[in-house]
């Protein structure tokens, strides 16, 4: 298979381009540098958020790339997405405004409720005291007015279970085009990304490297099996990870703000990971790095354990 898997189409018939350049942690005064390379090697999807605290900057250089005739607005896929302070549905329409004014879009690709958690409106940071209680289905009726509006051409959710997402499609009008989870060869998921098939929402990957260097317990880059199948076709365990993402039919959002890992992590179209060797991938260990511990409280919130944040699901 030389299939070069450039695009996923979501049940909007919009195509999303497979990469695109994740931004947290990209720091400021970087992570527009590094969204500009990204679009010059070939990106044309960046995935943004206002928890990231870098849309502004990120803005800033999108203008510049659209001034400067690099690329076109049409010719990019921007994702960005709705903080857990602004559930509240008179709060979603303000939120996307922000947004765009920081990104200075007037619209986009595809806006996400970040997390199936709210928090109290202005708060900042992850206190327990800031918990309530998430009301999914009335802020995502705010979020199919965005999409009626044209400010949203697709809306998704972001760290949705099985289960929550089965809920919301039960009642929602306009089906969630995408659930972006962490996804990578250690925490694969198998049960989320059959539900996700089976319902055609399209299930978008974050965390694809299991962000080495960030302190998370297992070292994906690291595994053997990740290793020795990158080796046998001379790739970086980072190409490995990513074309294990594409070959599972899931768009993903690799973060890099250095350059020569920016290209690295596009070079992952024009070679494929076998059968024989993609069937050992899913012998690898698995866990869930980002385990939402900060949703979580015994007495306050809507989640007293960790398993009813994810439904316990594996
Ligand atoms: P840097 O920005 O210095 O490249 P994830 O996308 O899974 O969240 O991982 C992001 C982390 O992985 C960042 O710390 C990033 O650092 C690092 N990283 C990005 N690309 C690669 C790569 N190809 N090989 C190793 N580490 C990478």
């Amino acid at each position: 298979m030389a299939d070069g898997i450039r695009f996923f189409q979501l049940n909007t018939g919009a195509k999303i381009p497979s990469v695109g350049l994740g931004t947290y942690q990209a720091d400021p005064g970087i992570a527009g540098e590094a969204v500009a390379f990204a679009i010059k090697v070939g990106y044309r999807h960046i995935d943004c958020a206002k928890l990231y605290g870098n849309e502004k900057e990120i803005g800033s250089a999108l203008r510049k790339l659209f001034n400067d005739s690099v690329v076109k607005r049409e010719d990019l896929w921007i994702t960005s997405k709705l903080w857990c302070t602004d559930h509240a549905p008179e709060d979603v329409p303000e939120a996307l405004d922000k947004t765009l004014q920081d990104l200075q879009l007037d619209y986009l690709d595809l806006y996400l409720i970040h997390w199936p958690v709210s928090m109290k409106k202005g708060s900042v940071g992850f206190k327990p005291e800031n918990l309530t209680q998430p009301n999914i289905l009335s802020t995502w009726k705010a979020m199919e007015a965005l999409y009626n509006s044209g400010k949203a051409r697709a809306i998704g959710v972001s760290n949705f279970s099985s289960k929550k997402l089965g809920d919301l499609l039960e009642v929602a009008r306009v089906p969630p085009a995408v659930n972006q989870v962490e996804s990578h060869p250690s925490w694969q998921q198998p049960g989320l990304h059959a539900f996700c098939k089976s319902k055609g929402v399209h299930l978008s990957g974050y965390r694809p490297l299991g962000a080495p260097s960030t302190g998370y317990g297992m070292e994906v880059l690291k595994n053997p099996i990740l290793k020795m199948v990158a080796e046998k076709l001379g790739k970086t365990p980072a190409q490995a990870a990513l074309r294990w993402g594409l070959q599972m039919g899931h768009s993903v959002l690799p973060k890099s703000t250095n350059e020569a890992r920016i290209k690295e992590n596009f070079d992952v179209f024009d070679w494929s990971i076998p059968e024989d060797l993609f069937a050992r991938l899913s012998e690898i260990e698995q866990e869930r790095l980002g385990k939402g511990t900060a949703f979580v409280h015994e007495t306050l919130g809507a989640y007293k354990t960790i398993e009813e944040l994810w439904d316990a699901e594996l």
